[in-house]
């Protein structure tokens, strides 16, 4: 079988190109991705030179790009986004533009090439945010709210695959999963950002009260989300992906990195929040469990854990990557909070 990988060089999709390597080493895959500040060839080091692996640098919002990296392709595995809220907020187009724009370009050439399955990436955010005093969780059944550009893009690009599916009879599954974390997140995130400020001995910056739940997924859970839904999911269906672990707000989260790290709860700086900032998310993934038998295994603070220690051993990695534009980016997003 052939896969064609977008976004493949950012964090989730270079997970799940080990991932399904590993897992699948007779399969071929072509990672189609543009390298935006985000998108790194280094974390596919390792693999480059597998022949069932290859890299295509393009747009998915350029037809000719994504014509050339659909050819002989069986199933669409669609990553590439750009992913943060923080970002969607300083400059929404960018963000119409790869995950609106890209994904239709995408469906398109699917269509043509006759995909046996296009398998979209989604988020947790499109259906807004849930209220802190209440025990209630999102579900495949949650009405549409998205509330931040970057959320308002993603739940465009499901409908325009729910659409393709629909209209077109292009074999589609979608999977809106919750916040993940592990090796090779950008450290413009919570958990990455956190981590690699303490070890340079800055402080984190908090938004808000620090009060607002996330609900956090190993990327490995992900990943074989993913991969039960490509092999067993009902084409047409929409599965949510959820962690595994007792509701914890950002505070708790950062205080378990600091404590780790041996470092100082001092470090925490409180600053302006988030316009807009969604208050709670969590997952129902009764679905995904019941029809597929998938369920998240990675335990929140074994695995923290386990990424605090990656951060710690490949700190080459997070140096290059915070350095240029990052820079930029921090002193423009942290200074005016
Ligand atoms: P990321 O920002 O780390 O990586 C995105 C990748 O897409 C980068 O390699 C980038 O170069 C590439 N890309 C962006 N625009 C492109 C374009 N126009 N053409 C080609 N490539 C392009 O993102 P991530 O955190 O790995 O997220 C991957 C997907 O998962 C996204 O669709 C995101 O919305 C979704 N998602 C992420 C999370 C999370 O917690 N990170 C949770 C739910 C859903
Ligand atoms: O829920 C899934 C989503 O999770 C994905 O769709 C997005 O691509 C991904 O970026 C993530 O969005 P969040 O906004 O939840 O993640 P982020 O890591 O930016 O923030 C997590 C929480 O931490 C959020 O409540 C904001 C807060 N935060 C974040 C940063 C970067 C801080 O308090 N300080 C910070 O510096």
């Amino acid at each position: 079988m052939k896969l064609l990988v977008t976004g493949g060089a950012g964090f989730i999709g270079s997970n799940f190109i080990y991932y399904w390597l590993k897992n699948h080493p007779d399969d071929d895959i072509v990672n189609l991705d543009n390298l935006t500040y985000a998108g790194n060839l280094e974390n596919l080091r390792s693999i480059q030179n597998n022949p069932h692996y290859r890299f295509i640098k393009g747009d998915i919002c350029n037809v000719d790009d994504v014509t050339a990296a659909m050819h002989a392709v069986d199933v669409v595995v669609h990553f590439a986004a750009e992913s943060h809220v923080d970002r969607s907020i300083l400059s929404p187009s960018i963000f119409v533009m790869s995950n609106v724009v890209g994904t239709q370009t995408l469906l398109d050439a699917a269509l043509k090439q006759k995909v046996k399955r296009f398998h979209h990436i989604s988020t947790d955010e499109v259906y807004g945010t849930l209220r802190l005093d209440t025990r209630e969780k999102f579900s495949e059944n949650s009405p549409y709210n998205p509330r931040s550009p970057y959320s308002a893009t993603k739940a465009a690009s499901d409908h325009l695959v729910r659409a393709y599916h629909i209209t077109y009879g292009l074999p589609v599954t979608i999977t809106n999963c919750s916040n993940n974390f592990g090796p090779f997140q950008f450290p413009e995130k919570l958990i990455p950002l956190a981590i690699t400020n303490l070890l340079e001995g800055k402080s984190v910056p908090m938004y808000g009260r620090g009060d607002q739940v996330r609900d956090w997924l190993y990327v490995e859970d992900h990943c074989r989300a993913i991969d039960v839904v490509i092999n067993k999911g009902e084409v047409g269906e929409t599965y949510c992906v959820g962690g595994q672990h007792e509701e914890l707000n950002n505070l708790d989260v950062v205080k378990k990195i600091i404590g780790l790290l041996g470092k100082k709860e001092s470090k925490i700086k409180y600053v302006k929040d988030r316009p807009g900032h969604d208050v709670r998310y969590a997952m129902d993934w009764t679905k995904i469990h019941m029809k597929l038998g998938w369920k998240p295994k990675y335990d929140f603070d074994k695995w923290l854990e386990k990424t605090v220690e990656w951060f710690q051993s490949n700190q080459e990695w997070w140096k290059r990557v915070r350095s240029g534009e990052y820079q930029e980016y921090y002193q423009t997003l942290y200074a005016g909070r």
